[in-house]
């Protein structure tokens, strides 16, 4: 029996924002939990509203998620959101088909604006992944928004307090997400005021030291935001000589991240706590030959459990004793199939591989920040007192740079694009072809692994307005395809019919080569001031070849908790200087700028 019922339940139904909508709430002040979908109604009646997730499935597929009936006859207030919006649907006795996906904006033009929309506008941008839709409404259901792809992008029956949308306020890029998620915890469900999340730290070193006990933590580090955070905390929580970290030098980090580690160790006096193991050679030799994207993450993420587990042999501790420490944080477990596998599989990141798994099921894992995304962790770094160069990095993946030198065994060439695509693109001015590689997206909360559209423009003007709307409709109307790219700087007479896949693996050369573009990107922002206008800036480096070299792609994205984000739109001439400085690296015969947003388009290429 639940003692405070001043909160909200929420039923995972598998959506990669499952739980960005509980953190949302905290947002803004509203406490919920989150259950599966066979959560006893019993259960339910204790919450003051229901919010039913989104999910990968189509309601009418065998085996997709339901919750019991009793939900809808208990009087407490539902909102359905994507997946939770068509199943509340059909469970009242409406009708969802499969249409047209919309993934990206969608402009909403919201017809009843009480209840859900109180106090916003008319018109307003929302943030959609669906391909399914409710296509006819239960009856006493009214329809209260629609966008041009979809007439019930919102719907209410409001007697019964009953609410759909298609789109997903819970992210940030629908504009007013926040405040409908407030009036329907506020205003609908009668939540009352709580104070925002705030002093979190004290309880977190609580948690720790809870969690710990008599044991000390060993902990991989990486220098980047996450995994220094919860280092810093666990060194606040514990004597310091409990805690030790680890960081493995994989031969595929940035140039001077090594360097940079120790400085902020040593700037916070845990300089001494450090152990760093160069294991360069052993991750070469096993990445040696391997082209998948997913086969690759899971061999890095094995590698590092062994490397920790000798290095702990060496150092003479008892396993027994010590736990392992991760700066694991939300979209690392969600995107890696959730904590309950219910979520579908993104990609599987480097700390959630099979191996530290088992280890969790053993109580051996410690993850001081796993229930936090990446701007809740920046905010608890700069109130432990980090050093804002720190807390401001840009994220970086664990497996490093072996996910963006991207791999290929086979071989094919451009293919030309569907006659409707083309005429589209050619209407913009630009000219376009399907490049012969894949990248991961993610599309109503699954993944894809799809084909990626080049594009050029021939009087050589990029316009970022219409390289956005081109990219949503290449995506969500004409092709499968998951990602748009646009030609920066090229080799003189490079044309994108050239294009070929080579055969490439990981080889020192390839990854040199990529650091060395990265190097150029991160110092060239850094001079122009540019650093902080981006969430993060992945360079990609692609076997695709023009004229017997390869391909830079340059991925600037915004964001907020990289669970969605937006292509960065910087100054085009900086971008051009940059394409072109690369370009002139030997064995580069193009350089692209990525331009899709996630959805679609994963932020990392694999
Ligand atoms: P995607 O590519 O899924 O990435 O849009 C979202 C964010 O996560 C980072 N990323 C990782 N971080 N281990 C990590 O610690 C990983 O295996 C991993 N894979 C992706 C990515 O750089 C982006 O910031």
């Amino acid at each position: 029996m639940l003692t405070d019922t001043n909160n909200l339940a929420i039923i995972d139904l598998g959506g990669q924002y499952c739980h960005l909508i509980a953190r949302r709430l905290r947002d803004i002040g509203v406490d919920s939990h989150i259950y599966g979908p066979d959560v006893p109604t019993e259960v339910l009646s204790q919450h003051r509203g229901v919010i039913l997730s989104g999910g990968p499935q189509s309601v009418y597929n065998q085996g997709a998620p339901s919750i019991d009936e009793g939900v809808l006859h208990l009087g407490v207030p539902v909102l359905g959101i994507c997946y939770g919006h068509q199943l509340l649907a059909k469970m009242l006795g409406g009708e969802v088909a499969h249409r047209e996906g919309e993934y990206g904006f969608a402009a909403l033009e919201v017809r009843t604006s009480d209840t859900l929309f109180r106090d916003t506008p008319r018109a307003q941008q929302v943030w959609m992944s669906h391909s399914d839709a409710v296509i006819a409404l239960p009856r006493g259901a009214t329809s209260i928004a629609g966008t041009d792809r979809c007439r019930n992008a919102a719907f209410a029956d409001f007697k019964r307090r009953l609410f759909g949308v298609q789109f997903h306020p819970e992210v940030v890029h629908t504009e007013y997400g926040k405040n409908i998620l407030r009036n329907f915890a506020r205003g609908v469900c009668r939540i009352r005021g709580r104070s925002t999340p705030s002093g979190r730290i004290p309880i977190l070193i609580e948690q720790i030291r809870a969690a710990a006990q008599r044991r000390s933590i060993f902990f991989l580090v990486s220098g980047g935001v996450d995994s220094t955070v919860a280092f810093v905390l666990c060194a606040r929580a514990l004597p310091k000589e409990r805690i030790l970290g680890l960081y493995v030098d994989t031969g595929l980090m940035r140039q001077g991240e090594t360097e940079e580690l120790r400085a902020n160790l040593g700037s916070l006096g845990l300089g001494d706590r450090l152990r760093v193991k160069e294991a360069s050679a052993l991750f070469a030799e096993r990445l040696r030959g391997v082209t998948g994207p997913e086969e690759k993450r899971h061999i890095i993420g094995r590698l590092f459990v062994e490397i920790q587990s000798d290095a702990m042999r060496e150092y003479g501790i008892d396993q027994q004793h010590w736990l392992l420490g991760q700066g694991t944080i939300y979209p690392d477990t969600i995107e890696s199939g959730g904590a309950n596998g219910r979520a579908a599989i993104i990609k599987t990141h480097h700390n959630r591989c099979e191996e530290i798994q088992e280890l969790m099921r053993q109580g051996r894992v410690i993850e001081p920040l796993a229930e936090f995304y990446k701007d809740e962790v920046r905010s608890v770094g700069k109130a432990l007192g980090l050093p804002p160069r720190l807390t401001n990095r840009w994220p970086f993946p664990g497996p490093g740079l072996a996910i963006r030198c991207i791999c290929s065994r086979s071989s094919g060439k451009a293919q030309p694009l569907s006659s409707e695509a083309a005429r589209t693109v050619e209407v913009a001015k630009y000219e376009g072809a399907l490049l012969p590689i894949q990248s991961v997206g993610v599309q109503g909360d699954a993944r894809t692994y799809r084909m990626v559209v080049a594009l050029r423009n021939r009087s050589k003007r990029l316009d970022y307005r219409t390289l956005q709307s081109l990219s949503t409709s290449l995506c969500n109307v004409h092709l499968e395809t998951n990602r748009v790219v646009v030609l920066i700087s090229s080799r003189p007479g490079v044309r994108l019919e050239q294009a070929r896949i080579c055969q490439r693996t990981i080889e020192a050369e390839r990854v040199e080569l990529l650091r060395q573009a990265d190097f150029i990107v991160r110092s060239s922002m850094e001079k122009a001031g540019l650093t902080e206008k981006v969430w993060q800036f992945p360079v990609v480096l692609a076997p695709i070849s023009f004229q017997g070299g390869e391909t830079i792609i340059l991925r600037p994205v915004n964001s907020e908790d990289g669970m969605t984000a937006n292509f960065a739109r910087l100054p085009v001439r900086f971008l051009r200087q940059i394409g072109d400085r690369i370009r002139r690296m030997s064995k580069v015969d193009a350089v692209f700028l990525d331009v899709t947003n996630k959805p679609p388009a994963t932020i990392e290429w694999e």
